[in-house]
């Protein structure tokens, strides 16, 4: 029995689901709630080590199937360790990106097979599914755009995904505009095409709507 609220924050690159989910934070933990910032891939120790391995493209050789079940291990590991024992004590989760990034990435864009993507998410996931996700939409070309600025200010290149051609993210956005599309008592699509502070309103706008904090 939970008695938390799971938040989670999908899209492309460049869509600014960091940005949005520590704002998303600090006004949740305004009006007094306790509140969990969390990723993925990542969250754990664990699971942050798995993290670098499938980012650095390490695990590439391994093709979309074995990346997915990697990205399955940490999520499972994440649930079990961090995001349950969160919602048990009544925090709200938030968590930048989960499985409908799974879906996304490893399956519409890279490949592998539907029927496989569920009966991973029923392993990983079962019945910890989110309260809400938010899926941050922008075009691919505006996303991977400030991708790369953000990166040029690390001094880092592209990651093991935002190295993708464009097609690829074209799959990306479309497959979650179909998700929300399939399941809009779970999802709000959010324009994040425009300034930051009024992602954050629409997100907020969203959250109180579905959510009453
Ligand atoms: P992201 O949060 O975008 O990292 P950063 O903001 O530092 O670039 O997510 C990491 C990458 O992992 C991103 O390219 C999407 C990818 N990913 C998958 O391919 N499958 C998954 O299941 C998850 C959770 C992420």
């Amino acid at each position: 029995m939970t008695t938390g609220k799971f938040i989670t924050f999908e899209g492309g690159e460049g869509a600014g689901k960091s940005t949005q989910a520590r704002l998303l934070a600090e006004r949740l933990r305004a009006a007094g709630h306790e509140v969990v910032e969390t990723r993925e891939p990542g969250g754990t120790k664990r699971g942050e080590e798995i993290r670098e391995f499938l980012l650095s493209g390490a695990a590439r050789d391994f093709g979309p199937m074995g990346e997915a079940v990697l990205f399955c291990a940490a999520r499972d590991h994440h649930v079990n360790d961090l995001i349950r024992p969160a919602l048990t004590r009544g925090n709200w989760v938030l968590c930048d990106r989960f499985s409908d990034s799974t879906a996304a990435y490893q399956g519409a864009a890279g490949g592998v097979r539907p029927a496989l993507v569920r009966a991973l998410e029923r392993i990983a996931v079962a019945d910890n599914v989110p309260d809400l996700t938010l899926i941050l939409d922008v075009p691919p070309e505006a996303g991977l755009k400030r991708a790369a600025e953000r990166n040029a200010e690390g001094g880092i290149g592209p990651d093991r995904f935002e190295g993708m051609e464009l097609r690829f993210h074209e799959a990306l956005r479309a497959c979650f505009l179909q998700i929300a599309e399939e399941a809009p008592q779970r999802c709000v699509v959010v324009n994040a095409q425009q300034a930051e502070t009024g992602v954050a309103e629409d997100v907020w706008e969203a959250v109180v709507d579905r959510l009453n904090p």
